[in-house]
């Protein structure tokens, strides 16, 4: 299976956002991630849309974006706009998947769907062929830095069975204390997408470190 890291902008300078951008770019990791949150589904706020265009200008890498945001159908399409590749929401946060789906797909960007460590994956499976993408969360949302909830790995593993089962080639990126310390586990549960903020960005040598979770 492929192998990509998603380096987390959550942990990067936002005194240089451009200069921590293209380091990423520069390096081995494939895709960018973006962390939104909103303060109200998360008890955390992070930025929005105008800190999309400096990453933006900054690569031509897959600009991945986290919504962690309620009613997130109100804004996909916006965020698109502002220039993301692929736009995911949580399950948890909406009373209308189908809509965000539809909306994020009219927009021109790829569709993710995330759930918490608390949500089965089995609240997945109709949603599944629907989708390109599952985040699963291996921490709670709202905070970098973080340890992997071990648990996670099952989940991986279920999930991954679930797809097969229906006949999908789901990509599932796992998102939350993940360092080139358990990537390789992570990986090998059936995991294809690494998300790393902290373990990237307070590495003495970040290119180095993407590295490091790429070949673990
Ligand atoms: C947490 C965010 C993560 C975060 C990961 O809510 O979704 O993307 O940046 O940070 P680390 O890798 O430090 O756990
Ligand atoms: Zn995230």
């Amino acid at each position: 299976m492929q192998r990509t890291v998603a380096p987390s902008m959550l942990s990067a300078d936002f005194g240089h956002l451009e200069r921590d951008t293209r380091m990423i770019d520069r390096s081995a990791a494939e895709w960018v991630h973006i962390d939104v949150m909103d303060g109200v589904f998360v008890p955390n706020i992070s930025f929005g849309f105008p800190v999309m265009k400096p990453i933006r200008k900054a690569t031509s890498k897959l600009l991945d974006v986290h919504l962690m945001i309620v009613a997130p159908e109100k804004y996909v399409a916006r965020f698109v706009e502002a220039g993301a590749d692929l736009v995911t929401f949580h399950l948890e946060a909406t009373e209308d998947p189908a809509g965000c789906i539809a909306r994020i797909r009219e927009a021109g960007a790829k569709v993710g769907v995330s759930i918490k460590p608390a949500t089965p994956v089995e609240a997945l499976r109709e949603w599944l062929p629907a989708v390109d993408l599952v985040l699963v969360m291996s921490v709670e949302p709202g905070f970098g830095g973080q340890s992997f909830i071990p648990g996670s790995l099952d989940r991986i593993r279920e999930l991954r069975a679930l797809a097969t089962e229906l006949g999908l080639a789901t990509i599932i990126e796992v998102d939350g204390g993940i360092s080139a310390a358990n990537a390789r586990e992570v990986f090998d549960a059936g995991a294809e997408v690494l998300v790393a903020g902290s373990a990237v960005f307070k590495a003495p040598d970040p290119e180095a470190e993407i590295r490091r979770i790429l070949e673990a």
